[in-house]
């Protein structure tokens, strides 16, 4: 039976970087503070770029470095919690753009996790045998849904775009060898955003349309649940943590990383960690991350774990042998 690999990994992130001493100059906050809470020193800013326009960028990447025919994508999956357009699909955009005629197109929602997430749904596609190529994108512009009059949220995010291709293998020794999703709506309020809406002549809009959250549940529920997944996930495919060389979490914030490194017992150094360039990109961290690592070479013959959480609460992970 089929099931889906990774062959190929893009990115984009915007040229304008904002660091944290420029942060002071908008909201009552300090370097300090925000690297030593979060291990975050930049973030990228799209001034110019909307969020289609960073995806295809991305995508464009792997049409470069894979010679790809767009013509032979079967199907296109964008994780956004930013889109321009509530429709259509910032994934038919990238299709209109790209020439990838004979794809299906959709975007999924599910907060940080929505990469993986993502990857759960192309892969059951694959071993369903209607999907044998794949485009999978992470892409953000939070600048666009973050108050910058809060400083207890505007400090952790920032824009970009990562995207994969995922093909189907027969090979049972390479390829997505697990992938689960998960949420729990009980505690949908504990991370949000409202839609911004244009007053009507019936109603007007009440809800400010700004990223809200509770901090502290967010840490809680992650340093939780994460691990408890990624475990279940190990002993499903018979792997232990000792032979995943690399981890590959949601790069929410350094602290979240440290302490489930310490709760798995798995050393620091297996965990790969790229906020403090780019900040919190929700479901873009870790397909920009797993390109990073692709283009390290630091991909092929490894195997590496993925995991998001965030909003909803949604969480997710996978276990990839590259
Ligand atoms: N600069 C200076 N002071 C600040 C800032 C800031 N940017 N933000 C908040 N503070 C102040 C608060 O006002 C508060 O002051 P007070 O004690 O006088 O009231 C104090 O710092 C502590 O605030 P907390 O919100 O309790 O700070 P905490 O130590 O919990 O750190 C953080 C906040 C980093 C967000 C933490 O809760 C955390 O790591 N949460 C995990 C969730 C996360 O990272 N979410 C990211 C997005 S969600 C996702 O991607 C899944």
């Amino acid at each position: 039976m089929h099931h889906g690999q990774i062959v190929e990994t893009g990115r984009y992130l915007p040229d304008h970087i904002v660091l944290n001493s420029d942060l002071e100059n908008i909201v009552d906050t300090s370097d300090e503070w925000i690297y030593s809470r979060t291990g975050i020193k930049e973030r990228r800013i799209a001034v110019d770029e909307t969020v289609a326009e960073m995806a295809i960028k991305a995508v464009n990447q792997i049409i470069k470095k894979r010679s790809l025919d767009p013509l032979t994508i079967d199907l296109i999956v964008t994780a956004t919690v930013t889109s321009e357009y509530s429709t259509p699909s910032t994934s038919c955009i990238i299709q209109g753009a790209i020439g990838a005629d004979h794809a299906f197109c959709f975007d999924l929602q599910a907060g940080c996790s929505g990469f993986v997430y993502g990857l759960d749904v192309v892969d059951q596609f694959i071993r369903t045998g209607k999907v044998k190529k794949a485009l999978v994108l992470g892409v953000e512009k939070l600048s666009q849904i973050v108050n910058w009059e809060d400083r207890s949220t505007c400090v952790l995010f920032g824009d970009g775009a990562g995207a994969v291709l995922v093909e189907a293998t027969e090979s049972q020794d390479e390829g997505i060898l697990v992938v689960q999703s998960k949420s729990i709506g009980e505690s949908w309020d504990k991370l949000y955003s409202p839609i911004r809406h244009n007053d009507t002549p019936f109603y007007k809009q009440s809800l400010e349309p700004f990223i809200k959250m509770d901090g502290r549940e967010v840490f809680t529920f992650t340093c939780t649940k994460v691990p408890q997944l990624i475990d279940e996930l190990m002993v499903e495919v018979n792997i232990k943590k000792e032979k995943i060389d690399v981890f590959v979490l949601h790069q929410a914030n350094k602290r979240i990383i440290e302490r489930i490194a310490k709760q798995m017992k798995v050393p620091i150094e297996k965990f790969y960690m790229n906020m403090e360039r780019f900040g919190n990109m929700s479901s873009a961290t870790i397909p920009i991350a797993l390109d990073e690592l692709n283009e390290r070479g630091n991909l092929i013959g490894k195997t590496i774990a993925i995991s998001g959480f965030g909003a909803g609460l949604t969480y997710s992970a996978a276990i990839i042998k590259f």
